[in-house]
């Protein structure tokens, strides 16, 4: 129990930094007054263009994967079995931390970037498909909601199919804890992206380089 509160907690206030909100406020812009009113990458690039993307993104990315590999060094010689389960923990912590800062009232992006950073570190044997079907995705429809909630999906199945295989060296008494945080995971991402849901069912969803609706 303490190990895994430990590593959510590094996570957690890891992920609070809100790379795009950070960003925006330097340029006199509170990112989530604007566009689709989250903090993300997607937002930052929709409302203040590519660079300011690409550093949100860069930086969301590096906060996860921060966290998984604290974990991971904290933890592997001591719970060797575990390690994976505890570097999901923290993954989970970034994805908790970015998508609910306490300075920000709770109010901060959707995890997309965390993600592709816990999928970089925790399951790297995920990344052709996750990555591939997101680019698909998104180049086929504009929308990088549809392409991040499928990715998430894409992201559960190989994880559990691969944990399942042996694949991912989790111990026995591990396995089921595992799945189960990795369905929380995905299940947290796709539950953030509850209005896109709602737009991309109506044909009101903003699809990449317009203008938020
Ligand atoms: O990065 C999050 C993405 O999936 C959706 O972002 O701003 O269009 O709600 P947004």
């Amino acid at each position: 129990i303490a190990a895994r509160l430990i590593v959510l907690v590094i996570g957690y206030f890891l992920g609070t930094f809100q790379t795009g909100y950070i960003y925006g406020k330097s340029k006199g812009v509170d990112i989530r007054q604007h566009g689709s009113g989250n903090s993300g990458t997607t937002n930052t690039l929709r409302t203040l263009g590519w660079k300011a993307g690409a550093i949100t993104f860069a930086g969301d990315l590096c906060k996860a994967i921060l966290a998984v590999v604290i974990a991971h060094f904290l933890f592997v010689n001591r719970y060797p079995d575990a390690v994976k389960v505890l570097e999901m923990y923290a993954g989970f912590g970034a994805v908790l931390g970015h998508n609910f800062p306490f300075y920000l009232k709770f109010k901060g992006g959707k995890g997309i970037a965390c993600t592709a950073g816990v999928i970089l570190t925790v399951c790297p044997l995920a990344v052709p498909v996750c990555l591939g079907l997101f680019i698909v995705l998104v180049g086929i429809t504009r929308y990088v909601s549809l392409g991040s909630i499928c990715m998430l999906i894409a992201f559960l199945i190989q994880v559990i199919l691969f944990n399942h295989m042996g694949m991912l060296h989790i111990g026995a008494d591990w396995i089921m804890e595992f799945d189960i945080l990795t369905v929380c995971f995905a299940a947290m991402g796709i539950w953030r992206h509850r209005a896109n849901i709602v737009r991309l069912l109506n044909g009101t969803e903003n699809k990449f380089g317009q203008k938020a609706k």
